[in-house]
């Protein structure tokens, strides 16, 4: 029942024009990070967080180093197995759920509303985070979904995950990766497929500063 009425909450959605597309301001490559070194020192799980909304530049710059294109090829900071590129970005916020467009480095509104809970399921800390960017393997993509493939989504959704995490020790956000989510129904809010699996969430914003030692 709670599916159907996730579902019609998409649909509803869309039926009332969610499909608001927000263009993000250009990766800041100049931007003052500690060294690759420092950033793997810090990196760990955090799992407290300042509730503060993260400032559109931090959130650029974090879905671009997820897996933003970084050459004129359309290839992206993420490798993928045979440059599939099938793991699909989501930011959660207080406001809906995005798709990240790689190639016009912009987010796609598909669904309105506060949906973290369903990325938090009983881990209540997610829901101090400001964001929750969920990863989504779509093996429909290009149409390979026998057994192998998924597990190289799994791979691919793997390195994503550590992109995430070490441009937040770089950048002195707060993250953690994770597998627990409310899997079918953040399947029914985002009308997804049997081949396109909910894999890996990453909450993230700014540390709370007492915590984060
Ligand atoms: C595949 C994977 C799934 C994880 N799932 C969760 C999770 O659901 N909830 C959570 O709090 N942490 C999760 N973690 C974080 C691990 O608990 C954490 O990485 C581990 O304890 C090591 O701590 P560190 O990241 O600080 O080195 C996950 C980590 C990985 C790699």
């Amino acid at each position: 029942m709670k599916q159907i009425l996730l579902t019609a909450a998409l649909l509803m959605a869309t039926a009332c024009g969610a499909q608001k597309t927000t263009k993000l301001p250009a990766p800041n490559m100049k931007r003052q990070t500690t060294t690759v070194m420092e950033a793997y020192k810090q990196r760990r799980s955090q799992r407290t967080f300042n509730q503060k909304e993260l400032s559109r530049q931090d959130l650029a710059d974090l879905l671009w180093t997820a897996q933003g294109v970084n050459r004129e090829d359309g290839r992206l900071t993420m490798p993928s197995c045979m440059n599939w590129q099938e793991i699909r970005l989501y930011l959660f916020d207080r406001k809906g759920v995005s798709l990240y467009d790689p190639k016009t480095h912009s987010l796609q509104e598909v669904a309105q509303g506060d949906q973290r809970k369903l990325i938090a399921g009983r881990q209540d800390f997610v829901m101090q985070a400001p964001v929750s960017l969920l990863l989504v393997a779509d093996l429909e993509k290009n149409g390979h979904t026998d057994a192998r493939s998924r597990e190289m989504a799994a791979v691919d959704a793997g390195i994503c995950t550590q992109n995430i995490c070490l441009f937040c020790a770089a950048a002195g956000l707060a993250t953690v990766p994770r597998a627990s989510m409310e899997h079918e129904k953040l399947s029914a809010l985002l009308g997804l497929t049997e081949h396109q699996i909910p894999m890996m969430n990453c909450p993230v914003g700014y540390p709370k500063e007492e915590a984060s030692k």
